[in-house]
């Protein structure tokens, strides 16, 4: 872990490795291009804790479904270079606009359209560490219908899961040997029934190959559709689910 040569003025002041397998941030990170707008972004503590822990400078880090674009930031301030993939062409573009800013360090940032069930584009066993964030089922729908292969237009949690199986394989196939895939996944309701999506999806990747390291609970802080949400909560006496899984997996 190289914390000692971050250069100050490029990162955050107050960041903090975590050291627990509970993991927190009621204020999202800001710094340099980071950006709350985007729906369904991770806070950049997530990717940044993770390329601290898992891999060091000049180490290849992948993020398969790359959305707004926040590994990417944080490879390009952390000194990794950076495999950045998404379905969604739109996705891409922003990830470009987020890492245009100046940077001494000489590191690669390679920016591609393309599926994470099908990485033919990396060869096998020449990544340090993917960081990645899938979409969770149809809770957010990216492309709303539009894209063939978004994983966010699949409804049914068996169908998702096979769809994730492909995920997990490529992960496995293209990760070094003994290095790490970390995969940040919440839960689900179906009418009024618990879906342990999470566990669902950590088992695909167990089927795979990978052994498990971490299981990190990361708390969930209010969004805009909280207060709605919570008086459903009261009417139909369910509870909001506040929390989501990030397992951190070896091959
Ligand atoms: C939860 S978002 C990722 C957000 C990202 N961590 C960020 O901070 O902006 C999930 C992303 O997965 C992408 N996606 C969905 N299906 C995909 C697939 N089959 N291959 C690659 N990307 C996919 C979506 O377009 C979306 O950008």
């Amino acid at each position: 872990m190289q914390i000692s040569n971050i250069r100050m003025k490029d990162n955050p002041i107050d960041f903090k490795l975590e050291c627990s397998t509970v993991w927190s941030f009621p204020k999202r990170g800001n710094w340099v291009t980071h950006s709350s707008s985007f729906r369904g972004n991770w806070a950049p503590q997530m990717p940044r804790n993770i390329i601290l822990r898992y891999s060091k400078e000049s180490d290849t880090v992948l993020d398969q479904m790359v959305g707004s674009g926040t590994t990417a930031i944080e490879c390009k301030l952390l000194k990794r270079n950076f495999i950045g993939i998404d379905i969604n062409p739109k996705m891409i573009g922003l990830t470009k606009k987020a890492v245009d800013f100046k940077s001494q360090h000489d590191i690669k940032t390679i920016l591609n359209v393309g599926d994470a069930k099908n990485l033919n584009s990396i060869k096998d066993e020449s990544v340090d560490l993917i960081a990645t964030h899938p979409p969770y089922a149809d809770i957010i729908k990216y492309s709303n219908g539009k894209i063939e292969g978004d994983l966010s237009n699949i409804h049914d949690i068996d169908e998702f899961c096979n769809e994730m199986e492909k995920v997990a394989k490529e992960c496995f196939r293209v990760v070094k040997p003994k290095k790490y895939c970390a995969i940040l996944i919440g839960d689900t309701r179906r009418k009024k029934y618990y879906v342990s999506l999470a566990y669902r999806v950590m088992q695909e990747f167990l089927n795979v190959g990978f052994k498990l390291r971490e299981d990190i609970i990361k708390h969930q802080w209010n969004c805009k559709t909280t207060p709605f949400w919570a008086k459903k909560s009261q009417e139909y006496n369910f509870l909001l689910i506040m929390h989501e899984h990030l397992f951190v997996f070896e091959k």
